[in-house]
């Protein structure tokens, strides 16, 4: 089929989708699909207006964040009888609010941390759990806007200030230990990547910078974890991925709390969110999960384009 490569947006995630966008067409091409790129601007009408004329037998969108990633798109390309790539509107408006998708993640039994939602405006009163938590918006992605609160820090009044994510936001306890990272490709799960940032920019932890620097993290893969907790890894990304509704690929982020037992012994599993349109860039963990799985970067981007519902 004809290939149009969604790209772009006007999310904070814009630049990131313009690498996925442009390293997915390439490789379609490379794979011998007639495609093309569309960067879909914030207007609506001249993206409709490319949709009509071209009539792409499929959309395959790499947009990141609100409007690519939330159902937006999604329920733009239904209405117009488009198939597109990775999850539909459901899927994609329910991951992408990490209130709602943190209830469905409970409901399907999935370890979720301690966590409430709070309104912006009453946060510098006070620390709304125990120190250290962790303040995110509720829909952004590749961590813009996420804070992590330790003691001492006294951050609550400049993370006021700066705020720009909508009145309320997510606080959760900050767990410990590792970040790890499964990769979902229909009905399987890929592998665990143990990821460690490199930037001392970062706080420590896996930030934008860490994200999409060149040597920003540090990827291990297959993560050197405690079996169980490997496997168990493998199978709580799969039942996220059905519990949501996901189409394609989806990608799960964990935090995994070894400080106790390092090795020896299973540590905990805390489920942060799916990505229902995880990271195509040259630095991201999904591309070098199915590169592991023996599955090259043009045949994961041909896999979602034949993986479209219709
Ligand atoms: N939000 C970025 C693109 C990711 O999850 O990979
Ligand atoms: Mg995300």
């Amino acid at each position: 089929p004809t290939v149009a490569v969604l790209m772009g947006g006007f999310s904070n995630e814009r630049e990131v989708s313009l690498s996925s966008g442009r390293g997915v067409l390439a490789a379609l091409i490379e794979a011998g699909y007639d495609a093309r790129a569309i960067d879909a601007g914030a207007d609506l009408s001249a993206l409709v207006d490319t949709l009509t004329r071209d009539r792409p037998g499929v959309v395959f969108n790499a947009l990141h964040g609100p409007f690519g990633e939330d159902g937006a798109i999604q329920g733009v390309l239904d209405w117009m009888g488009i198939p597109y790539t990775h999850s539909g509107i459901r899927a994609s408006a329910v991951a992408m609010d990490k209130e709602a998708a943190r209830a469905v993640f409970a409901s399907a039994g999935l370890p979720i941390a301690r966590g409430t939602v709070i309104a912006i405006d009453r946060f510098a009163d006070a620390d709304p759990l125990p120190l250290p938590y962790v303040i995110k918006p509720l829909n952004e992605g590749s961590s813009v806007g996420v804070s992590i609160v330790r003691a001492g820090s006294n951050r609550r009044g400049e993370i006021v200030a700066t705020w720009h994510y909508g009145p309320t936001a997510l606080v959760e306890e900050f767990i410990p230990g590792r970040e790890i990272t499964v990769g979902v490709m229909g009905d399987r799960a890929l592998t665990v990547t143990d990821i460690t940032p490199n930037s001392s920019a970062s706080d420590g932890f896996y930030d934008y910078e860490a994200k999409y620097s060149a040597g920003g993290s540090e990827h291990v893969l297959p993560a050197d974890i405690h079996p169980d907790a490997f496997a168990e890894a493998m199978r709580l990304a799969l039942v996220a991925h059905q519990a949501l509704g996901c189409r394609g690929a989806s990608r799960a982020d964990f935090r995994y709390d070894d400080t106790l037992h390092g090795r020896a012994a299973p540590g905990r599993l805390v489920l942060l969110e799916v990505n229902t349109q995880p990271g195509l860039t040259p630095t991201s963990l999904l591309p070098e999960q199915a590169a592991y799985c023996g599955i090259s970067y043009a045949e994961m981007c041909a896999w979602m384009v034949e993986n479209v519902a219709c």
